[in-house]
């Protein structure tokens, strides 16, 4: 299989050659790793279930993980999952690679579109799937927007979008998120958004919408041909807990629990306790919130942009993101990601990420 560089990798590269300032301390400000404790009621929940190691995690999960999920999707976005709709699963990298794959199987010419510039799982996915691919090219021209033409949602089997975005930052409306939910239906691809950065918002009266409640508001309350991604890396500062869920359509759920049981990436038991703890709680995410907030803040005064809806990337036009990224570095020990890394299409030319 022929997998890209990954863009970490093509960092080093970059930067192999250059002395860092080492004046400054300011660290990385390339992975979306929040840089938080986990906090303490988390990690107690952890060490309090440690005995049941000795446990063969089921692939379903257990049901206070279901329930604790199910539970935040009505709290936040005031939507009644059954259990059928919704599955727990080992973060989101793994569906975003293992889902397409899945779903693109017995296809007869195989097609995934997503956003671009994008999380590098879905061209791996892409990859795997040999399937051909069609970038949605997120521009500043289109606002960030997803589009694609009738054409080419007609050989479309899966698209997957991310909103709110990484990198661009980028936000879409219910009612944006709703025609999507529309063309899906029209044109019977299945249509994921991957959400996972969907609690770090910054306007209590503007909080992203999900695709399950734009769905609903389309008239699809069944979430035919709809699945969302959330995860609890983000929102609780725990990437290490690797908990997320796939949730939506029941009849491609069951089918997806199906292969699950074989790819095998069921999460440890304590860390499905610690993970029920997180998700039903919101006061933690709260008080990240915040922080992220006042980081914005200073990137405001720093840098002029505006705080956008939501995620904890700033997506900065450069003139060379390559030069930028070398300066930068050199001049301050701060290293960022050129967007051309993230890109295809020479897309993220002239601009470079900031987590
Ligand atoms: C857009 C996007 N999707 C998914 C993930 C995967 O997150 P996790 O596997 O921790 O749930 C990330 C992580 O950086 C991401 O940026």
């Amino acid at each position: 299989m022929n997998f890209e560089i990954y863009p970490f990798e093509k960092l080093n590269k970059l930067l192999e050659n250059v002395t860092p300032n080492t004046k400054y301390d300011l660290g990385a400000l390339t992975i979306g790793e929040p840089q938080f404790k986990t906090p303490a009621f988390i990690q107690e929940a952890l060490c309090n279930n440690s005995e049941l190691l000795k446990k063969y995690p089921a692939s379903a999960g257990l049901p206070i993980l279901k329930e604790a999920m199910i539970g935040f999707v009505q709290k936040r976005f005031n939507v009644a999952l059954e259990k059928t709709q919704i599955i727990p699963t080992f973060g989101t990298r793994e569906v975003l690679f293992n889902f397409p794959q899945f779903a693109l199987f017995d296809k007869e010419n195989p097609t995934i579109a997503f956003t671009n510039p994008f999380y590098q799982i879905y061209e791996g996915a892409a990859i795997a799937s040999r399937a051909e691919t069609i970038h949605i090219d997120l521009t500043k021209e289109n606002d960030f927007q997803a589009q694609l033409s009738d054409e080419e949602l007609k050989k479309c089997d899966v698209v997957i979008l991310n909103y709110p975005n990484n990198p661009t930052s980028a936000n879409m409306t219910l009612e944006a998120l709703g025609e999507w939910v529309k063309k899906a239906l029209e044109f019977d691809f299945i249509l994921i958004n991957d959400e996972c950065y969907s609690e770090i918002y910054f306007d209590e009266k503007n909080r992203p919408a999900s695709l399950l409640e734009a769905s609903i508001h389309a008239g699809n309350s069944e979430f035919k041909n709809v699945l969302v991604l959330n995860s609890i890396s983000k929102r609780s500062s725990a990437p290490g807990l690797r908990s997320g869920f796939i949730a939506g359509d029941a009849k491609i759920l069951k089918a997806y629990m199906q292969y699950r049981t074989y790819v095998g990436c069921a999460s440890p038991v304590p860390l499905q306790h610690a993970s029920a703890a997180a998700w039903s709680d919101e006061e933690h995410v709260e008080y990240f919130r915040n922080v992220y907030k006042k980081n914005f803040d200073l990137a405001k005064e720093i840098l002029g942009i505006d705080t956008p809806v939501a995620t904890f990337y700033i997506w900065l036009e450069v003139e060379d993101e390559l030069e930028f990224t070398q300066k930068l570095y050199e001049q301050k020990n701060i290293k960022v990601l050129p967007g051309s890394f993230l890109s295809r299409n020479g897309l993220g030319k002239g601009y470079v990420s900031i987590a």
